[in-house]
């Protein structure tokens, strides 16, 4: 399979079982299973949420979720493959899903992510995200989050 062909669309109602079990397997590691396949279906039906899937042929690889609020988006969940990771999937569909942000006018977005994820630290980091909080015990009291922030329009956060 070509990279080159790698696909970002939103997801399809089908592709919620898939995008779940990955949730479960890649971000909620240890956690109880909080992003069900009935969860993330309900996300695909709103309309203030976007559900995408990066897909090769018709194999999914890599998911994202963002909400848009008034003013703020919340990006929920990021989650590339293992075995497609390191080849831009991940800035892609984070492009992808700011860039309905940005066209909505929408101010800044906001994540959080485990404390102890140092990799996707750097990777929000080198995306234009600033650290601006640590929210202690926000993962089911069993691991703290850093709470991470991007200006959507004029690059950095500044709290
Ligand atoms: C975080 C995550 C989504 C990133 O996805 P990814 O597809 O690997 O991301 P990219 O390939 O776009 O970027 C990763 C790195 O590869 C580099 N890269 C991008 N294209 C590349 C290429 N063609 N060749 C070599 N390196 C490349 C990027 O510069 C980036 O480096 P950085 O992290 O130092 O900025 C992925 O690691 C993941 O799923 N992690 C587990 C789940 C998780 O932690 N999610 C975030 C919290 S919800």
């Amino acid at each position: 399979m070509d990279i080159k062909q790698t696909e970002v669309v939103l997801a399809h109602i089908d592709d919620s079982y898939k995008i779940a079990t990955m949730s479960r397997e890649i971000i909620e590691q240890g956690l109880q299973w909080s992003w069900t396949p009935e969860r993330v279906g309900r996300c695909i039906l709103s309309p203030e949420i976007n559900v995408i899937t990066a897909k090769i042929d018709s194999d999914l690889i890599g998911f994202g979720i963002m909400f848009y609020g008034n003013t703020k988006a919340h990006l929920n969940l990021l989650a590339v493959d293992a075995n497609w990771r390191s080849h831009g999937i991940g800035h892609r569909m984070l492009d992808w899903l700011e860039m309905c942000a940005k066209t909505a006018g929408l101010e800044s977005c906001q994540l959080e992510l485990r404390e102890s994820n140092q990799k996707a630290r750097k990777f929000y980091t080198d995306h234009g995200y600033s650290e601006t909080e640590r929210v202690h015990g926000y993962y089911q009291q069993q691991e703290n989050a850093i709470r991470m922030a991007r200006n959507l329009r004029e690059g950095h956060f500044e709290s």
